[in-house]
């Protein structure tokens, strides 16, 4: 793998799987009494958060620890950037305590190429979800998700080939979307954007993904494995992109009675946070087949995967 993790797009069909066989690994090690590696023993992550996050930041940092590297967090709250730093002096200071990698997240698309570009810092740049643009471990701990409930736990070696995934919502703002996009057809799926033109993006034809403009429709003829559930990101919208949020509910929301028309192998996903009772309803959260738990299980495995291939160098993972 390259230096840094800045795109799901910069990910081969190999490196991919690549990463998901090391979470493999990395997630019997979390099935260990003591889930700790010394891979990482010596090293120096900074966790940059400039934007809010609850599962991110949490599974970024375990992540760390397991793998015995030295964590710091830095919150945008609290520090001087609130004093008006720049984010080259932020970064400048990183360098000078002597990070080997940060982990970033921004409200800004474009924040962690500007980081992995310049020469402020010199250690591997991780994109930890960069305004509206891409959120590259998502996608990755999404298709492990997918992967473990399509092909079992232990399928090292294996893509995504010929699985038909709908991502549903609110695509406008989603970097989850766009990082979902490249990776699943990197891994042969076919990703299927399902959303009301109000939150398609004025690009999407040039998207890997087919369009669909009615959900049920959508469920009836392509029958999907996988349905992608998307928040409905209110604090991004500067207009009125739908009637009401009652109406958004019961035309794109996924409901008990959706859930009823899936095949019985299909699963639901959410990335998180949920909106429930808008984008899901509580049936469908909590049923068996929703992954929502998992991905956040997952995400830690994946992360200590993507940690563990940036920054061990010719270390063994000893896993
Ligand atoms: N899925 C995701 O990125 O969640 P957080 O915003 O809580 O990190």
């Amino acid at each position: 793998m390259t230096k840094h993790l800045l795109s799901a797009g910069d990910l081969s069909r190999e490196q991919a799987i690549e990463i998901l066989d090391i979470a493999e690994g990395m997630s019997n090690v979390n099935d260990r009494e003591i889930k700790k590696l010394p891979t990482l023993r010596g090293k120096t992550v900074v966790n940059l958060f400039f934007e809010d996050s609850t599962r991110t930041r949490i599974s970024f940092e375990v992540a760390e620890k397991r793998l015995s590297a030295d964590v710091i967090n830095f919150s945008a709250k609290g520090s001087s950037v609130s004093k008006g730093e720049s984010l080259k002096d932020t970064a400048q200071t990183l360098e000078a305590i002597g990070a080997d990698a940060v982990v970033i997240r921004h409200s800004a698309s474009g924040a962690a190429n500007v980081l992995a570009h310049s020469n402020w810092i010199q250690g591997s740049i991780i994109n930890a979800g960069d305004g509206t643009h891409e959120h590259p471990t998502q996608a990755l701990l999404d298709a492990f998700t997918m992967r473990k409930r399509i092909h079992g736990a232990q399928s090292p070696g294996k893509a995504l080939d010929g699985v038909k995934v709908a991502i549903v919502g609110d695509i406008l703002h989603s970097r989850v979307a766009r990082s979902n996009q490249l990776l699943l057809s990197t891994l042969g799926a076919e990703v299927h954007f399902v959303a009301p033109p109000t939150l398609l993006p004025q690009n999407a034809s040039g998207f890997k993904a087919a369009l669909h403009y009615n959900l049920d429709e959508m469920l009836a003829t392509e029958k999907p494995d996988v349905v992608m559930m998307l928040r409905l990101q209110a604090e991004r919208m500067n207009a009125s992109y739908f009637p009401t949020e009652r109406e958004y509910a019961r035309i794109w929301g996924f409901n008990a009675g959706r859930l009823g028309a899936l095949k019985d192998s299909a699963i639901v996903m959410h990335p998180g946070p949920m909106n429930r009772g808008l984008e899901i309803d509580a049936v469908t959260a909590d049923s068996p087949r929703s992954t929502v738990l998992e991905q956040v299980t997952n995400g830690v495995s994946i992360r200590m995967a993507v940690l563990y291939s940036l920054l061990s160098g010719e270390r063994s993972a000893d896993v």
